[in-house]
């Protein structure tokens, strides 16, 4: 049987006080929405068979889907409740498909909950299946309601509740799987009757019911994985879980971690053993890093392939390419498109962008390199600078493998350094330098003897 899945993403998230929309206040450097698209995809969903629905602050909604994958969004453009959402969306409940709805502020449902979920609903021949949870503190959430024999009755939201109502912990997460048909049926019936004067996709369950279907209800072995957030306050608290999450992941795999404080590493990154995670390290997207490395204090890595035995101190480093036993830092920028080979040693206050860096080459102070090719066993003395645009367009330096490019060197691309040349300190290098030569671009040093008698400063003194 096909599935196709709704997630609901046009609120306006009014209590969490942003400008941006809810579904993209970020957990662990990810936005809630991206979080609740890998655990539909990596339930089995494919893309074009996942509508979103979009309203406030649609455009950067698309944008971000658009970043990850090919999804159909449909627009909400008054926000009449959760039911009014899934009303817009009619083409993707296809008759004889099961549908998943859940809700984009949601991060934490997964894969095996969704599959679960659907399991339940089609072996117990479910026209609609809830997913529950019991939690300590229900809070917000809608409460659900049970029959005296245990059956499923209602879903009742937290402002209709009545004090007894409000004492039920078993909550509804906002996963629904319905029959496509099933859910058809039930929107036109939807009234806006109720606290918040909206058309509330829970009373789709009631409505179904009535109608002699049936509702069933799947209750979540880990209730975590139905937290949302819907103010700043509830952000933290699934920042603050998340990241607990992550660490003690990677706790289990061999990682060290000396302490956690200000250290927050994203759910997609894969850490090898004996790497150890120092304070103030944030290491985020699709990273990879090696065993044996040290990486912090205070480093930020965002999509980066990292070797083994890699010292990152003080880095912040991204879409970079880093082979093993690299050191780099303290104070050290890798900007996109950094390759630095193995044993290469970046110092501090040096800046790469764009540039291939080769074996054992060290870059050792205060120093940029852009847009450049550089061999192996090279070595920059310190304040070396790579002048790679000419304010209208980006041009690539090249340096030969050993070549010795002295303090204060300015190479002014396009230009090309040989094997084994050297430029002498302070040069401004504006042609191209065989191998094996020395380039000396400054002028001779003069000296005017006796100055000192004839200066102001002595005569002042
Ligand atoms: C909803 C459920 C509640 C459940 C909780 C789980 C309803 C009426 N209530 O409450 O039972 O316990 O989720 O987290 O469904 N949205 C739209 N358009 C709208 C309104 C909302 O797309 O017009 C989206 C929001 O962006 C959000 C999701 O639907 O992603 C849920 O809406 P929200 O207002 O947060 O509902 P809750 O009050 O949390
Ligand atoms: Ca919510």
């Amino acid at each position: 049987m096909n599935c196709n899945a709704i997630i609901l993403a046009a609120g306006d998230g009014k209590r969490m006080k942003s400008a941006k929309p809810k579904v993209m206040c970020e957990v662990l450097g990810e936005p809630m929405i991206g979080w609740v698209l890998d655990s539909v995809k990596g339930a089995g969903i494919p893309d074009e068979n996942i509508g979103v629905i979009v309203g406030n602050g649609a455009d950067t909604v698309r944008e971000y889907l658009a970043s990850r994958g090919e999804f159909r969004t449909f627009m909400q453009t008054e926000r009449k409740g959760t039911g009014h959402a899934v009303m817009q969306a009619k083409e993707m409940l296809v008759p004889g498909n099961n549908v998943l709805v859940l809700c984009g502020d949601a991060p934490f449902v997964n894969s095996t909950t969704i599959a679960a979920a659907l399991n339940e609903h089609t072996h117990c021949g479910n026209d609609v299946t809830v997913v529950s949870a019991e939690l300590d503190d229900p809070a917000g959430y809608g409460r659900i309601i049970r029959d005296e024999n245990g059956g499923f009755s209602a879903i009742v939201e937290k402002k209709d509740c009545t004090p007894e109502q409000l004492q039920i912990t078993e909550i509804n997460s906002g996963v629904y799987w319905f029959r496509a048909e099933a859910l058809g049926d039930a929107l036109p019936k939807l009234s806006d009757n109720n606290a918040a004067g909206e058309f509330y996709l829970t009373d789709t369950v009631g409505i179904i019911r009535e109608n002699g279907g049936k509702a069933g209800i799947f209750t979540a072995p880990d209730a975590g994985v139905v937290l949302g957030a819907n103010s700043r306050a509830d952000l933290l608290q699934l920042n603050i879980i998340a990241k607990m999450a992550v660490i003690g992941k990677l706790l289990d795999e061999g990682v060290e971690f000396v302490s956690t404080d200000g250290v927050i590493i994203g759910k997609n990154v894969k850490i090898g053993r004996d790497t150890r995670i120092l304070p103030g390290t944030i290491i985020r997207g699709n990273t990879v890093i090696g065993e044996n490395c040290v990486l912090g204090p205070n480093t930020l890595i965002e999509n980066c392939k990292i070797g083994n035995g890699v010292t990152l101190n003080n880095v912040q480093a991204y879409e970079s390419r880093v082979a093993d036993r690299v050191k780099a830092g303290p104070f050290v920028q890798l900007r996109p498109g950094t390759v630095l080979h193995d044993g290469v040693k970046i110092g501090d206050f040096v800046e790469i962008k764009n540039s291939e860096i080769g074996i054992n080459t060290a870059v050792s102070h205060l120093t940029y390199v852009g847009d450049s090719d550089v061999g192996k066993g090279v070595n920059f003395g310190c304040g070396c600078v790579t002048a790679n645009y000419d304010g209208i367009n980006k041009y690539r330096t090249k340096i030969g493998d050993y070549a010795f490019i002295g303090c204060n060197t300015n190479l002014i691309a396009p230009v090309e350094i040989g094997e084994n040349a050297t430029t002498a300190a302070g040069s401004t290098i504006t042609k191209s330098v065989p191998p094996d030569s020395l380039a000396v671009e400054r002028a001779q040093t003069k000296i005017i003897d006796h100055w000192e008698k004839n200066s102001k400063r002595i005569k002042k003194a």
